[in-house]
């Protein structure tokens, strides 16, 4: 009986609530398909025993990156993964967006700062003698910061006030950061707080379905910013973010994200394969040729384009945050047709792996 694993974590080992239905479809729409969770960190796992490996929920890799990369670089080599492991290592790191952005498509402005690259800049005591030079200029006062490799928010704040400027404890975050990590610098979007992100879900390249992200309420009511600056992020607070299946995108965003997508699974599908031989991609594969798409699950989040300050010069109205190809929660409980687009995606790669020679 061919065997499916679905990746998660030990601390998050049935994936999220609204993930959690994954399991119990897959199993009643595959009697012939055995299907279990499978957490990376499970050193008791046999990952040569899987067909195929579909992650779901590996969701404290960003914490853990000295004990996960070891054990990815070892796994890939026994199983197959979906997505494959030549697209999740070009999507770990955010500085993607800047490739998609050459590529035409429209992004929040992005400046990628390499690990160690402010001890050229010393004695970098501020924060735009830290961010060198131009880049204030170019993205204004009102910034966000956050690791090129991250997740859930993890070390993601927002600096704009003269006081968290000129607060020594900025350029102290900035600085260690960067003394472990690329760090990514963004101008802050303001309307993500108040009308939210919008996640546009997709399952081998076809629209399944929306969702709406939005700063989780307070239960007193208080109005708390959306995300922390780097003293409260040192004190350990993160972006609390709610998404929900929303059946009202704006009109324009499901075309927007197609074509986000066309042009991603483009550059996807000329990476190099890596990891155990698995199926070749195509950004158009046509039945019947053996090829598949490289994205078997892919979310595709917007932001309205605030049209001011550094956003002044960019035409488009919608703008990428994020091209989330590893790890998305999908929200299939809230979206019980998509779980049938996942089923057929991993049914149609499962006939095509027992094709291949072993
Ligand atoms: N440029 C930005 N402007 C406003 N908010 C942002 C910006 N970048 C990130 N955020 C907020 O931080 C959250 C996490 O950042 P994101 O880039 O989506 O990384 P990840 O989801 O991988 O942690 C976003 O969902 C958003 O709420
Ligand atoms: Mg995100």
């Amino acid at each position: 009986m061919p065997r499916l694993a679905i990746l998660v974590c030990r601390k998050y080992p049935e994936a999220h609530p609204l993930d959690r239905t994954l399991i119990k479809e897959l199993r009643a729409r595959n009697p012939d398909l055995e299907v279990v969770w499978a957490p990376w960190d499970d050193v008791s796992c046999d990952w040569k025993s899987f067909d195929m490996v579909l992650i779901k929920a590996p969701w404290d890799y960003q914490e853990r990156v000295a004990e996960f990369w070891p054990w990815w670089e070892r796994a890939t080599s026994q199983t197959r993964f979906f997505n494959e492991p030549q697209v999740i290592n070009w999507n770990i790191h955010k500085g993607y967006i800047n490739e998609l952005a050459a590529h035409g498509v429209p992004v929040i402005p992005t400046r990628v700062l390499p690990k160690g690259c402010h001890l050229a800049r010393a004695p970098a005591t501020d924060l735009a003698g830290i961010l060198g030079d131009g880049v204030v200029a170019a993205l204004g006062h009102d910034l966000v910061l956050k690791p090129a490799v991250s997740a859930s928010g993890m070390a993601t704040v927002r600096v704009s006030s003269p006081e968290q400027w000129a607060d020594p404890r900025t350029a102290a975050w900035m600085g260690d950061l960067l003394g472990q990590r690329d760090m990514l610098v963004q101008p802050y979007v303001a309307g993500i707080a108040q009308q939210g992100e919008w996640a546009m879900f997709f399952i081998d390249g076809r629209f399944a379905h929306a969702g709406l992200k939005l700063p989780r309420q307070q239960s007193d009511g208080a109005a708390v910013p959306h995300l922390p600056s780097p003293a409260e992020s040192a004190a350990g607070r993160v972006v609390d973010l709610e998404m929900h299946v929303t059946e009202h995108p704006e009109p324009g965003m499901v075309a927007a994200a197609e074509r986000i997508l066309a042009q991603a699974a483009r550059i996807a599908a000329r990476l190099p394969p890596v990891g155990r031989a698995s199926l070749p991609l195509s950004a158009a594969p046509t039945e019947g040729d053996g090829t598949v798409f490289p994205f078997l699950y892919a979310r595709v989040d917007l932001v309205k384009n605030p049209r001011t300050g550094p956003f002044a010069a960019i035409e488009a109205p919608f703008l990428l945050g994020e091209l989330e190809v590893f790890e998305p929660l999908l929200l299939l409980t809230e979206a019980p047709a998509t779980v049938g687009l996942l089923d057929q995606a991993i049914g149609r790669r499962l006939r095509l792996l027992a094709a291949l020679p072993n």
